[in-house]
């Protein structure tokens, strides 16, 4: 399975943040946005990756991330000339999944959870042998979501984007797991209203086909937003708190990296000592040293 995280847009709701310098390159705490997505697909043991960003953009991504090789992974890079959609990520990243399932990321979104890990490798396990697994999380306001609706019996009628009326709490987070028809069904979807080829509009054509699946994250998992300045300052404080509070790091790459087996100690002890000035890269190193002993 491959991984795309789109990192693209205007960041427009962030200004004047995010005039000069791409919302997913911002600061949650002490890492930049992208590495929790990153994390993410990396908790997934999904290793080929490719970054969809604009053509200014781009070149940023590539200085902090690199070709991923430091980290046992693979990233790959493609722009997006325009922002039509979050499902034109699979035509930006048409030749790079080829015959392959795929995992897509929204470069904004940010999880956490014990079993998160879990959750992503059984969502992988049922798309490899076909069709679709979204994810549903209880929000307070789902209007600005795509939202789930249920029938009595939780068999899913139907995914509303956006809608002014939502007809449950669930909103599906920028988590989504495709087997290869994605790109056909992307190809196929006419633009919205708001001149965008919706995701939404490919969750409901795997729906049509009985070959969607909706697994609700319970509250062991949290989502957070980051599309506002007190979303960011919100996902800040809480990567802060717990951090501080358990002693263990969120979205830490290089931990993931040498827990998943994708680098050794040594590796993990020398990208520590990169970044030793840091909280964070004593934390490397302090983890390093346990794998030492
Ligand atoms: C997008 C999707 C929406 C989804 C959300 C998750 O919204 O269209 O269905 O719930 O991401 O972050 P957008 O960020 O484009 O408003």
């Amino acid at each position: 399975m491959k991984g795309i995280i789109l990192a693209g847009g205007t960041g427009s709701r962030l200004f004047p943040n995010t005039i000069a310098v791409s919302k997913q390159l911002l600061p949650v705490y002490d890492k930049p946005l992208v590495y929790y997505p990153l994390s993410v697909l990396m908790l997934a043991e999904i290793r080929e990756i490719l970054i969809i960003s604009t053509e200014a953009d781009l070149p940023h991504y590539q200085k902090l991330l690199g070709d991923g090789s430091q980290w046992g992974i693979s990233l790959r890079y493609a722009v997006q000339t325009a922002p039509r959609g979050l499902a034109d990520a699979f035509l930006v990243g048409e030749k790079f999944i080829g015959s392959d399932s795929v995992c897509l990321v929204l470069g904004d979104n940010v999880f956490y959870g014990q079993n998160l890990s879990l959750l992503l490798q059984n969502a992988k396990k049922s798309v490899e042998n076909g069709g679709a697994v979204i994810f549903g999380c209880m929000v307070k306001d789902p209007r600005e979501f795509g939202v789930v609706e249920f029938d009595e019996q939780n068999k899913v009628l139907s995914i509303e984007e956006k809608p002014v009326c939502p007809k449950s709490s669930y909103a599906v987070p920028g988590l989504y797991i495709y087997d290869n028809q994605v790109i056909g069904i992307a190809r196929k979807v006419t633009p919205s209203a708001r001149g965008e080829i919706e995701i939404t509009a490919v969750n409901n054509e795997y729906l049509d086909r009985g070959q969607l699946t909706v697994t609700l994250m319970g509250r062991g998992i949290s989502w957070l937003d980051t599309g506002s300045p007190k979303g960011m300052h919100k996902a800040s404080g809480f990567v802060k708190t717990v951090q501080e509070m358990q002693g263990f790091y969120i979205a830490c790459i290089e931990e993931i990296a040498w827990r998943k087996g994708f680098i050794s100690t040594e590796q993990l002890h020398q990208l520590g000592e990169q970044l030793a000035m840091t909280d964070y890269g004593k934390y490397i190193l302090s983890i390093a040293e346990e794998g030492i002993k």
